[in-house]
């Protein structure tokens, strides 16, 4: 599929948002904003054509530091490594069914913020003076258990792990909080892992799941291609 192509067929489930910007402040693909690269390939001037590097991207939700986050993501594979760099996908509807019920009912009605400063490769975003300090960093705050607009079913809605801050809260409850919810989240059970091929395309859910990215050689190449359909303000539950 050329980017035209990827853009078509994502368009059948919606408008697109189009990509986040780079540090340099542009998009990646000249005249195709909606495609964002997700790659450790350098192009010519020494510089990544992509995102994320070719370290781990750790547990995420598409752009959730935004107030409408997208409600899909497509993932298309060009060049990919023989090993590594494998993609994990997470289900928050069981997430939530499985914590312990005290648990959830202390979750009803808390929001959490949704940090805009690093992306889950662990840069930093364009034009964001970056803190480590959870309360002050600029973000989105959502309810912590959402409910999904099109299945009515109840979901943890958590983003990243890195400056989430639970409102209202110390720092240190929210992050013993945090750290209780995120264990649930990310247990292998709950879990799919894509090994990729050239070729594939992976459409998820973006509200009902996170995922996440194993790390790979760096001197292989990862060249994929992502679309972000446009999606709505998450519904408390
Ligand atoms: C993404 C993403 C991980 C990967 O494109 O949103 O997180 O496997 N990608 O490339
Ligand atoms: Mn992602």
């Amino acid at each position: 599929m050329s980017d035209a192509d990827l853009i078509a067929f994502s368009r059948r489930f919606g408008d697109l948002d189009f990509a986040p910007v780079q540090e340099n402040g542009q998009r990646f693909v000249a005249g195709h904003p909606e495609i964002y690269i997700v790659s450790n390939v350098l192009g010519p001037d020494g510089q990544p054509i992509g995102s994320l590097g070719a370290g781990e991207a750790v547990w995420h939700t598409d752009m959730s530091y935004l107030k409408k986050p997208p409600k899909a993501s497509m993932l298309f594979a060009l060049e990919v490594p023989e090993t590594g760099g494998d993609t994990h996908f997470s289900d928050m509807y069981m997430a939530c069914e499985r914590l312990p019920a005290a648990l959830r009912e202390r979750l009803a009605g808390l929001r959490v913020k949704h940090d805009g400063t690093y992306n889950s490769g662990g840069y930093v975003r364009a034009g964001v003076t970056p803190t480590d300090d959870p309360r002050t960093a600029p973000g989105q705050l959502h309810p912590l258990v959402c409910r999904h607009p099109e299945t009515g079913r109840r979901m943890l809605y958590l983003g990243r792990r890195r400056n989430a801050y639970i409102e209202g809260l110390t720092l240190e409850e929210s992050e013993a909080l945090l750290d209780e919810i995120w264990d649930f989240a990310t247990r292998p059970e709950i879990a799919w892992r894509h090994h990729w091929r050239v070729g594939d395309l992976v459409l998820w859910d973006n509200r009902c799941t996170m995922h996440r990215r194993d790390p790979f050689d760096a001197t292989a190449r990862r060249v994929m291609h992502r679309t972000q359909v446009k999606g709505e303000v998450p519904p408390a539950a």
